[in-house]
């Protein structure tokens, strides 16, 4: 018999691992649509059961264009996965979107190009137009923001989380279309995986954690990558503990 997952993290740059997580099994998945980006991890903390995948692989050997969403969800999903979060590093453009924070957006532009972004794009696959007016689920939003709240942990409750191309950082023009269309937070990975997720009926929400200004905001005149790696780990280090506070509250 299957045993339930309560959650599966999908962890980005700066988090390639969940720590203290007991009994663990790794599973190395072939899919329909190829290998996921390594083996999902699936532990207990506490009396809980979650799945943890690393988005670029474990050795962060995988760029943002070249993740196969589809499997990796495809693999969560087939082990028992019902709700999702994924965790992305970004960067701020509101004045609020403060490197080293938390935020939970509630919005999405999608500014990425030739990845497939839909389970439907399969020959003979039935055509499914999925409603996105909310691509994020909202009971799960509200449970981090409840869980940041019982813990003391600060976080920006939505924001519309503009995703790029990448691997490159945005010039500060791309940044200053992104803010008159009304983006807040810059990011590579939280798209097609919020969309692929919707197509397969999964609870899905992000953890955006703030690791720069993006190009053109806050005092920024260089995107520094040693900047970028430090203030990732402070926003990192907060997540197992959002996780668990997340976990309870469910
Ligand atoms: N742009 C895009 N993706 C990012 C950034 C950024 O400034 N910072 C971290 N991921």
């Amino acid at each position: 018999m299957t045993r339930t997952i309560d959650l599966a993290l999908i962890g980005g740059t700066g988090l390639y691992r969940f720590p203290d997580l007991q009994g663990v099994e790794r599973h190395a998945l072939d899919t329909p649509y190829g290998h996921p980006s390594d083996s999902i991890v699936i532990g207990t903390v506490g009396r809980h059961r979650i799945a943890f995948l690393a988005r670029h692989g474990e050795s962060h050997t995988i760029p943002p264009h070249r993740v196969n969403y589809r499997a990796n969800l495809w693999a969560l999903h087939h082990l028992g996965a019902r709700r999702v979060i994924g965790i992305n590093a970004v960067g701020g453009i509101r004045a609020d979107m403060v490197p080293r924070i938390l935020a939970v957006p509630d919005q999405i532009i999608d500014y990425t190009s030739e990845r497939i972004t839909s389970f439907c794009d399969v020959a003979g696959a039935q055509v499914r137009h999925i409603d996105f007016s909310e691509p994020y689920t909202a009971s799960l939003r509200q449970g981090l923001i409840e869980a940041a709240d019982s813990i003391g942990i600060a976080i920006v409750d939505g924001g519309c989380y503009g995703a790029t191309q990448g691997p490159r950082l945005e010039t500060r023009a791309e940044v200053s279309r992104m803010r008159r269309d009304g983006c807040d937070l810059v990011g590579m990975t939280g798209m097609p995986e919020a969309a692929l997720a919707r197509e397969l009926d999964l609870e899905y929400a992000c953890i955006a954690l703030i690791a720069n200004w993006a190009a053109g905001c806050g005092e920024t005149k260089e995107i520094s990558l040693a900047e970028i790696y430090a203030n990732l780990a402070a926003a990192t280090a907060q997540v197992p503990t959002l996780v668990v506070a997340l976990l309870e509250g469910l």
